[in-house]
């Protein structure tokens, strides 16, 4: 039996300490903690890693706080296109949906495609309507509607080009109603990964992806391999940061890749692919990983990432900045 083990993320990016009020920093902090305890308490219960990671982000997409779900930023048209995906490290089973607009937690309707259906990626309306005939909560595009998301779009609308999105806080909330975004320093994602007590691992990814994207844009979060990754045989892996470089590097899949024809470990693996082979290609971000011996890697080449963790019955651990940071 295997001690259960669980981590998440909400993003990473330009997150520094005198970017966030001492209020906004415990306020992500308790979801964090909330959000990995929720977890730990589906493993603690006999739950599998798949149970595990996808509650954990269920939870993510419910809180305001991470672009995913409700919270989850604009595209160029003003609307909101969600992302995501599930893979069960036990047998590669995965689905994912992109590009939905109207599902409650796109989470869930990833995991119905899995389970639901003989396809790993369903799209748009096509996407909705399978998940609604599998239970999947649809609602009003307005659900997934916050304020500062708003003002951020309200912000860069009419320009030209994407901006990378939601680390949060490279400015406090009061400073992000003011302060123009910077487009090389924001991002986000939610994410966790898992090992249950019988051996197995699972990750889940979710994202509103980038601020006026344009519309059908996808990014790497419902791309297995890319954003998204897990088999017992190596790795769990979910991703968060530019999500073009991480389809191009294929970066889950290459932290699978390193350890099992290169022998690398989970962190070295983890650390080549986040501060070697992303940079190459302006990738900025980070990754949780865990493999089938419990052991997690968290690394990211940002400012900050918001990450928490827990193992067993134990408190749950939570961060945000880099050391440096
Ligand atoms: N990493 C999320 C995205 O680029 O859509």
């Amino acid at each position: 039996m295997s001690t259960p083990v669980i981590a998440i993320h909400g993003g990473a990016g330009t997150i520094t300490r005198v970017s966030l009020t001492a209020e906004e920093e415990a306020r992500y902090h308790l979801a964090l903690a909330e959000i990995v305890a929720a977890g730990q308490a589906v493993l603690n219960a006999g739950g599998s890693a798949l149970e595990a990671v996808t509650e954990a982000v269920r939870l993510l997409e419910d809180c305001p706080l991470f672009n995913a779900g409700h919270g989850a930023v604009y595209t160029s048209e003003g609307k909101h296109e969600l992302d995501a995906c599930v893979m069960n490290g036990a047998d590669l089973a995965s689905g994912a949906v992109a590009c939905v607009t109207q599902l409650r937690n796109p989470i869930l309707a990833a995991r119905a495609v899995m389970e639901k259906s003989e396809h790993v990626l369903l799209v748009g309306p096509a996407a909705e309507a399978f998940a609604a005939r599998h239970g999947v909560v649809t609602v009003s595009p307005d659900y997934f509607h916050t304020e500062v998301r708003h003002q951020q779009w309200l912000r860069v609308r009419g320009q030209a080009r994407a901006m990378l999105d939601h680390d949060a806080s490279s400015f406090s909330f009061a400073q992000q109603a003011a302060e123009p975004i910077d487009p090389d320093h924001k991002f986000g994602t939610v994410g966790a990964v898992a090992l249950d007590q019988f051996g197995n691992l699972a990750a889940a990814t979710s994202t509103g992806g980038i601020t006026n994207k344009q519309a059908g844009r996808v990014g790497d979060s419902p791309i297995i391999g890319a954003g998204c990754y897990a088999n017992n045989a190596t790795v769990a892996v979910s991703a968060t940061g530019t999500g073009e470089a991480f389809m191009r590097t294929a970066a889950c899949y290459d932290i699978g890749a390193r350890m099992a024809y290169a022998g690398q470990s989970l962190q070295e693996a983890s650390d080549a692919v986040v501060f070697e082979t992303l940079p190459k290609v302006g990738g900025r971000g980070g990754v949780i990983a865990i493999d089938a011996h419990g052991n997690l890697a968290l690394p990211f080449n940002t400012e900050g990432m918001y990450r928490a963790y827990g193992r067993g019955e134990l408190a749950p651990v939570t961060a945000i900045y880099a050391e440096s940071a």
